[in-house]
Formats: C-alpha cells, sequence, structure tokens
C-alpha cells in the first residue's frame, strides 16, 4: 500500500513585487518553507491538483476533470517560469483513472498536458520541480462546472487509488493548488475578501473542514471568494485526499496589486 506522506495547499500565482514588496517577499518566503516541509517528507511522487487558465481546457473541449497519465509534461513558459520538461508518473495516474472507472467518473486522461502557472508556480518557488508529479485538474473555465460535492467525492477516489492501488514503495505528497479570493472579467475585477480566504485556511486547520468547504456549495463560495476564487476546491480536495484533521497557515497576504489573496498551509496527514 502506497503512503500519503505530507499533503499542503498553495496558490499559484506569484508576480511583480513593485508596490507590494514585504508582502511579496513573505509570499515567496512562505512558499520556500512550505516546500521544505514537503521535500522533508521524502515523496516520491506529487499529485498537483489545480485548474487550468484556458490552456489545455477551452472551449472545443470542456471535460471536467483531468488527470495527467504521462511519462512527463512540458511547462507552458508562461508567468515567467521557464520552460522545462517534469517527470510524470503513469502508474499513478492510471490507478486514479482506474479507480474513477469504479466509482462512477469517466475521467478525462492526458499524456500531452501543458503546465501552466497553475502547477509551475507552486513547483518552482516551493522548490519542487525535480519530482515526478500526476497532475489533477479541475476545470472552473466553462459552465457547468463540476459541484464541490463531486469533487470532493473524486478526492476520496484518488485516496482509494493510491491506498489501494499504487506501489507499496510509492511515498505520495498531495498539493492543492489554487487561488482564494479573487475576482477576474467581472463586476468586483481584482476585489480581494481577506474574511473569506481566513475562513478558508481556519476550516481546514479543523476536522471535516473539506465536508464543510463542501457544504457551502459552488454558488456561495464565488458568491464569497469571487469566480476565480473558486479554486479553493484544489485546497478542499487537497485535505479530503489526505484526510487532514488539522492544519497550519505559513502565509496569507491580502495582495491587492496582484488582484487576489495568497496563501499557503499544511495539512496534516493521518
Ligand atoms: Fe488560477
Amino acid at each position: 500500500m502506497a503512503k500519503i506522506v505530507s499533503a499542503c495547499a498553495t496558490s499559484h500565482v506569484v508576480m511583480s513585487p513593485i508596490g507590494c514588496e514585504k508582502q511579496a517577499s513573505r509570499v515567496v518566503q512562505g512558499m520556500e518553507e512550505l516546500g521544505e516541509k514537503i521535500r522533508e517528507s521524502e515523496p516520491t511522487v506529487l499529485i498537483v491538483l489545480s485548474s487550468d487558465h484556458m490552456c489545455n481546457i477551452d472551449l472545443s473541449l470542456q471535460p471536467r476533470f483531468v488527470v495527467g497519465v504521462a511519462d512527463s509534461y512540458m511547462s507552458l513558459g508562461d508567468m515567467d517560469i521557464p520552460k522545462m520538461r517534469v517527470r510524470g508518473n503513469r502508474e499513478i495516474g492510471k490507478s486514479i483513472v482506474n479507480q474513477a472507472d469504479k466509482d462512477g467518473f469517466d475521467m478525462c486522461q492526458s499524456e500531452e498536458y501543458l503546465l501552466d502557472h497553475g502547477i509551475m508556480v507552486p513547483l518552482t518557488f516551493m522548490g519542487l520541480t525535480d519530482y515526478p508529479i500526476v497532475p489533477v485538474i479541475i476545470n472552473i473555465n466553462t459552465e457547468p462546472m463540476a459541484s464541490t460535492e463531486r469533487c470532493l467525492s473524486l478526492a476520496k477516489t484518488i485516496r482509494k487509488s493510491i491506498l489501494e492501488q499504487v506501489s507499496e514503495d510509492s511515498r505520495v505528497s498531495i498539493i492543492g493548488a489554487g487561488g482564494l479570493s479573487h475576482w477576474l472579467c467581472v463586476e468586483k475585477h481584482g476585489d480581494v475578501s481577506e474574511e473569506f480566504d481566513l475562513m478558508i485556511i481556519d476550516l481546514l486547520s479543523k476536522a471535516n473542514g473539506a465536508e464543510r468547504i463542501a457544504s457551502m456549495g459552488n454558488d456561495e463560495i464565488i458568491k464569497q471568494g469571487g469566480n476565480a476564487g473558486i479554486e479553493v476546491v484544489t485546497w478542499m480536495m487537497a485535505s479530503a485526499i489526505s484526510e487532514s484533521k488539522s492544519g497550519k497557515k505559513y502565509f496569507y497576504e491580502p495582495m491587492y496589486k496582484w488582484f487576489t489573496g495568497i496563501g499557503g498551509m499544511e495539512l496534516n496527514v493521518k
């Protein structure tokens, strides 16, 4: 049986520090420290949950969920992250797809998924680009988006696949990589809700946090955290996959210059 050795959740953008130097410095330092915590757990593979930014999921194909099943992936090179190849883990990607089949999910699998900033910013700033990854993508680009309850169910399926199907020597770390509150291209464009962000971090620092976020539902999360703040489902899923009952905030800044709250936390695994 494979082991889940660590888990965390983090925002996935780092932008210009001009005009917010001290905050940006705390964000970068926080990501480094969170990465160090993950490395200390000696993972052999990272499952990274994120969203897509109209890079792979666009109007032509609109799957609810995508799992990478490739031996390696190229990065897109957006947000000043260099183009590079990152190793994958076909066995774990396929295990998730197979377990999903049994549990009633028709997963979309990909062998040529381009890694955009949603995955590459956390990997780069956390110092984790040398580890093999399995990308798990939640489509927030097109309507209708999967419900929070459906995302929570998929998280349980992913946990089951790791514990029941993946080889014994795998040490798996779970990274939920999504933004906290942000409104993009809508009436409140650029707004940040510190209250929503700290509530999410607080919920995931306690038992049943993932369930409580799921029970809010998509509409309430979008109302309180913004149309792009729905990316917090990746945090919820990381918590549910690792069955975390407590957590620790590493950093949080309401980054109005970056149009979003930026945070990161450790999720304690069983
Ligand atoms: Fe994003």
